[in-house]
């Protein structure tokens, strides 16, 4: 196992298929693991907004009988000009793990370069890799993650950590996003029309059409990303037993309507909940080994 998560692709499929199953004891059995990280300590580093990453990494040291430090670098030395790597460096003195929200994804790399602790990507501009272990988890808990998996939308950090884990693992994946808008990590099997595209998936995701840091001409990106909404006219495409996924926050009425997000197909919260699973695995394997 690596030493750093910084890229579903650090990953291998081995190493993938380990964290999966090391998943569902964590998620099924955590009396076993709450005296794991007695004495242990994750600093959370974010320079941008959280609900999901923030309380699932804390609430998840809770469980492993250990605690987790909110690190604002807007009231840190860093904000004054301090290195991302003495930072680094000094962090490693206190603790025994550290997961960083950044802009850049260099920032989190430097962080992991100067670090001898381990260093988790808690999202960055090119990738979400705890989104999207979680999410394996939970495809493979539908029994879809063998099926026919649509990515429509933005090609943005969350796509592309689709796009790495899709290659690792082989599986049946396409992205349908707007014209401009493509991955930045190549290789994709990208079908334009996202009726097209969806036809017979098991599964279809979505994620917001514009992401944190990306705010700009808001309303002209909203209207022409309109065409690529997850609606009931959408999903109808779709075989009747597909699974809706959004890696949330979700803007209703935007990427996915109310009727969509809501109805019995959708496991949204189930994914939000299983990155605290997920990551306390990753957790464990990149801590203790
Ligand atoms: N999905 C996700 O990372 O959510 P937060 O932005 O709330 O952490
Ligand atoms: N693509 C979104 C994901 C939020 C969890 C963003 O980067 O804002």
């Amino acid at each position: 196992m690596v030493k750093h998560l910084l890229s579903v692709g650090d990953l291998s499929g081995k190493d993938i298929e380990e964290l999966l199953a090391d998943c569902v004891d964590v998620k099924t059995h955590p009396e076993k693991y709450s005296d794991s990280f007695k004495n242990k300590t994750l600093v959370m580093l974010f320079q941008k907004p959280s609900t999901r990453t923030r309380i699932s990494f804390e609430a998840g040291m809770t469980r492993l009988g250990g605690h987790a430090i909110y690190f604002d670098p807007s009231g840190s030395q860093l904000s004054r000009g301090e290195s991302v790597e003495d930072t680094a460096k000094t962090l490693a003195g206190y603790a025994d793990a550290v997961m960083a929200r950044v802009f850049a994804h260099e920032t989190v790399s430097e962080l992991a370069k100067n670090s001898i602790i381990p260093v988790i990507n808690g999202l960055s501009d090119l990738e979400h890799p705890c989104q999207i272990l979680a999410d394996l988890f939970t495809m493979k808990e539908c029994g879809k993650l063998e099926g026919k998996i649509v990515y429509v939308g933005d090609g943005n950090n969350v796509c592309n950590s689709l796009i790495v884990a899709a290659k690792i693992l082989d599986l049946v994946f396409t992205v349908s996003c707007l014209d401009g808008f493509d991955p930045s990590i190549e290789g994709a099997n990208i079908i334009r029309d996202p009726a097209k595209a969806v036809e017979d998936a098991d599964v279809i995701y979505t994620d917001a059409w514009i992401s944190m840091g990306d705010e700009k001409e808001k309303e002209a990106m909203e209207k022409a990303f309109m065409p690529y909404q997850v609606n009931s006219e959408l999903v109808s495409h779709a075989k009747k037993d597909f699974v809706f996924m959004h890696c949330l926050p979700a803007h209703r009425g935007f990427e996915v309507t109310d009727e969509v997000i809501d109805s019995e197909n959708s496991v949204v919260f189930t994914q939000a909940e299983n990155r605290m699973h997920m990551q306390n695995a990753i957790l464990l394997k990149l801590v203790k080994g």
